[in-house]
């Protein structure tokens, strides 16, 4: 089986960037920024990303020396700002005391998990670590004809069948599997170099397995933001809290519980010392717990401190918000 799959990713596997340097030996720096960024990033955007964060930050010492804004800065765009952060503060800590040397010291930074640890020893340092994602997961599930896995025991699949001589080719050569050709719905067995040992397969019915997990709720949320200024130059806050902490956005107000949009639209006005004006339209955004409907209303402030928007680390909601100035030059107004 490891054969079968190694001959296979040697053959078929990615020509991806973080990949380059010797197997097992490659630099861990790249490998890290590589992994916590596709961590929930699809790698077709990720590369984008990642090109991007390397050309600001090619090394680990150029990230630690940064200003946090201007990581957050390169940042935009990827989501789940915390991993930013992590990284930046995970990266004061190796310029101070060098990269960790193995499983362990990766595991006690600030953002590395049991799945970036194993993946960065077993891809930079060759050691025997078996990562465990979604795409290692449906694997198994299949080869196995398991219906649903449980972390624990994927974590134990994957361990036994790691390859001990090329950790890292393996676990890559999983993910790839996963993403090229075990895929989620519609699987393309006839090309699979696992498919002599899949229980599934034999069964005839690889798409079953795993059963879809239930899924958490998203929430609704509404929200009422203003914009004072234009979209070049605005009056910008920095958020706080986890889920866009640290970014920049137009002025923001969720109702609170019993009250309407038209008095949190109020309320925020008055905290800003502001004037509301004319409703601009509405944004409607996803993420991965929330659906957000904000409608974004022009409001007057003179003399207000406007930044520019181009500079500063915005969410990809806030730049939606700004995108409706031009849409309604076009005439139009919701954006999703
Ligand atoms: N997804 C997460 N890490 C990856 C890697 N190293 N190669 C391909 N896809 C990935």
């Amino acid at each position: 089986m490891r054969q079968s799959l190694l001959g296979w990713f040697d053959r078929r596997g990615r020509d991806l960037p973080w990949r380059l340097g010797h197997e097992g030996g490659r630099d861990p720096y790249r490998v890290w920024v590589a992994e916590i960024l596709l961590q929930q990033t699809q790698v077709s955007r990720g590369l984008l990303y990642y090109q991007r964060f390397l050309e600001h930050f090619p090394t680990v010492q150029a990230l630690a020396a940064a200003p946090i804004d201007d990581v957050l800065k390169a940042w935009e765009g990827c989501g789940y700002y915390a991993r930013a952060r992590n990284l930046h503060r995970a990266a004061g800590l190796i310029a101070e005391n060098g990269f960790p040397v193995n499983y362990a010291g990766w595991l006690a930074l600030p953002g590395v998990g049991p799945y970036t640890a194993a993946a960065v020893t077993s891809l930079a340092l060759n050691e025997r670590r078996a990562v465990n994602d979604g795409n290692v997961r449906r694997v198994l599930a299949r080869l196995y004809a398991e219906r649903q896995p449980a972390q624990s025991w994927v974590q134990a699949r994957a361990e036994e069948l790691l390859d001990p001589g090329r950790p890292g080719a393996w676990n890559e050569a999983m993910m790839d599997l996963g993403a090229t050709v075990c895929t989620p719905r519609a699987p393309t067995c006839q090309a699979c170099p696992l498919s002599a040992y899949c229980a599934a397969f034999r069964a005839g019915e690889a798409a079953l397995f795993p059963a879809p997990k239930v899924r958490a709720q998203v929430r609704e949320v509404r929200a009422v933001a203003v914009l004072i200024g234009d979209a070049e130059h605005a009056v910008l806050e920095q958020r706080a809290g986890n889920l866009l902490g640290g970014l920049w956005g137009l002025p923001l107000a969720e109702p609170a519980l019993g009250e309407t949009p038209a008095q949190a639209l109020a309320r925020l006005c008055e905290r800003l010392h502001a004037v509301p004006g004319d409703l601009l339209g509405t944004v409607n955004h996803t993420m991965t717990h929330r659906r957000i409907r904000l409608d974004v209303y022009l409001a007057t402030l003179p003399g207000a401190a406007r930044q520019p928007t181009a500079q500063m680390a915005l969410s990809r909601l806030d730049h939606k918000a700004l995108g409706l100035l031009k849409h309604r030059q076009a005439g139009l107004f919701s954006v999703s």
